[in-house]
Order: structure tokens, then sequence, then C-alpha cells
């Protein structure tokens, strides 16, 4: 278990202390997945460190992540993904897995290889969220067995929420969806 104060985060990171809690759990989350499936170290280093870095910005101000990311449409709340990954290129991380998967955290992308399918499911699964907390906890013990299955499920239920709520899919979300529901389809 990593404890937040455990984290290492860059030093240009800007979160509050519950939003390190959160990472915390997250990146113990998708150790314990990766620890299960036996992942090679390399893969392994991807997930914790996607893991423990995907938020690094979460509180950061909005011009602030505007700039990194020299967009001035992108809704606030989608920023930090793309800004932090733009912060850690930077400092030299040349991981695509590692990139992507903090890029897109937050409206999902149908491309990514298993780096960034685990930091959706862990992201969303991780058991400090409030909603929902058996089923959470079911499909996060199901992911070291059921990897694809369970991530399907995770951006499947995600969209229900975000109708439920009455919000319109961000395009990325949408073609996520689309992507997993062909792949349940196609029974792979
Ligand atoms: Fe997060």
């Amino acid at each position: 278990m990593i404890t937040a104060d455990e984290l290492t985060l860059p030093e240009w990171a800007c979160v509050s202390p519950r939003r390190k809690e959160h990472i915390a759990r997250v990146t113990t989350l998708i150790l314990s997945w990766a620890e299960q499936m036996r992942l090679t170290t390399e893969e392994r280093n991807c997930w914790f460190d996607a893991a423990r870095w995907h938020d690094a910005l979460r509180d950061a101000p909005e011009g602030a992540l505007r700039e990194l990311v020299h967009d001035d449409k992108m809704p606030a709340p989608l920023l930090h993904g793309p800004a932090a990954a733009v912060r850690l290129a930077r400092d030299g991380e040349a991981r695509q897995d590692v990139l992507d998967a903090i890029r897109y955290h937050t409206v999902g992308w149908p491309q990514w290889g298993r780096t960034g399918k685990a930091l959706y499911m862990a992201d969303y699964l991780e058991p400090g969220r409030e909603f929902m907390g058996a089923e959470r906890a079911q499909l996060a013990a199901q992911v070291s067995k059921a990897f694809d299955a369970t991530f399907r499920e995770v951006v499947i239920q995600r969209a229900q929420w975000t109708r439920k709520k009455g919000r319109e899919p961000f395009p990325e979300s949408t073609a996520l969806l689309r992507a997993v529901s062909t792949d349940g389809e196609h029974g792979s």
C-alpha cells in the first residue's frame, strides 16, 4: 500500500492533500493489479508512473494549464491531463503509453494500450469514491482475471453516469464507448 506521504510527485505538481490521498489510492490499486497479473517490471513501472502522475496538475490554476496545453477552448476540467503530459514530456518522459494514459485519463481514448486502460479503471474504481461502493469493489477485484471485460464495463458505467447526470459526453468518451461496444460484439 502506498500512502500519500510516500508518494513521489514531480516538483511542479500542484495537488491538495485530499487529492494526494486519491492519487495514493489509485496508485495502490493499480500496483495490486500489476502484482496479481505478474507484469514485467517495465510495464509495472508504466502503470505505477501513470497512476502517481496522472493528477499532478489537478489543482493548478486554469491559466497555467491552458498555457501548457495551448488551448483556449478545452473545458477547464479536462486540461490537467494534457497539461501533465506536456510537462512530463518536457522533463524527458518518452514512454508514449504513460503520456497517452495521462493525457486522456479524464475522457478516455480508443487507442489505449493496457497502461491507459488500467489508469482509467483505477481512477474510477479506487475505494475512496462515494458511489456504488460494493459494485465498484467487485469490478476492482476482477480486473486481474478479466482485464478487457472489466474495462468495457467501466467505460459503459461511466457513460451511463454521464447520461444520468444529463451531461453531454465528450467526443473521445463517445468514441471509446463505440470501440468497446464493437469489441463486445466480436466477443474478444
Ligand atoms: Fe484521478
